[in-house]
């Protein structure tokens, strides 16, 4: 069970949350999980995973460009899975529209893309040095890596 989380962050968040789902998959699931930045190795070579994380951070209403980017990929034989870190995702009054927004209507685009799991978490936002809004939720993190683990170990 081989899995790699590719994710972009700006703030942070994106990469603290791949890095608390691979702590979960590998230490409850038994998955052997690669975690790479996008910044750091753009397009990465999916070929030898069986299932494919993919993380994006959401500014002014959009994803990240190397993480949409690797939407375009073939899946084909492999399970995808998607999770996004924005501020209103992790405020119960604005989550479902957040979904819809950065999740459903977004990844409709994508016909290529058929997640088996996704997810919308919360996010921080900082300016000029100081943290302005914060709906981080990492133990909500943790149970869904649980959960999606258990899924995708079935
Ligand atoms: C310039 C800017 C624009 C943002 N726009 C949105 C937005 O449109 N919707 C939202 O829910 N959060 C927005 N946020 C909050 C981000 O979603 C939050 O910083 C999140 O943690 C980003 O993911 P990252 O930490 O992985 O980069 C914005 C933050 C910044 C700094």
């Amino acid at each position: 069970m081989k899995a790699i989380i590719a994710y972009e962050t700006k703030s942070g968040v994106t990469g603290e949350s791949s890095n608390i789902i691979a702590s979960v998959l590998r230490e409850k699931h038994g998955f052997n999980v690669d975690v790479v930045n996008l910044k750091e190795n753009p397009k990465p070579d999916l070929s030898s995973y069986q299932t494919v994380f993919i993380g994006s951070g959401i500014r002014m209403g959009r994803w990240y460009g190397r993480a949409k980017k690797l939407l375009r990929s073939d899946f084909e034989g492999k399970k995808v899975v998607i999770f996004v870190s924005a501020c209103s995702a992790g405020d119960p009054k604005s989550h479902d529209e957040a979904v819809g927004k950065y999740l459903n209507e977004v990844l409709s685009k994508y016909p290529n893309v058929k997640p088996v799991a996704t997810a919308a978490f919360g996010g921080r936002m900082k300016m000029f040095g100081k943290v302005q809004a914060d709906t981080c939720d990492q133990d909500k993190v943790r149970a869904w890596a649980d959960q999606v683990g258990a899924q995708l170990a079935r």
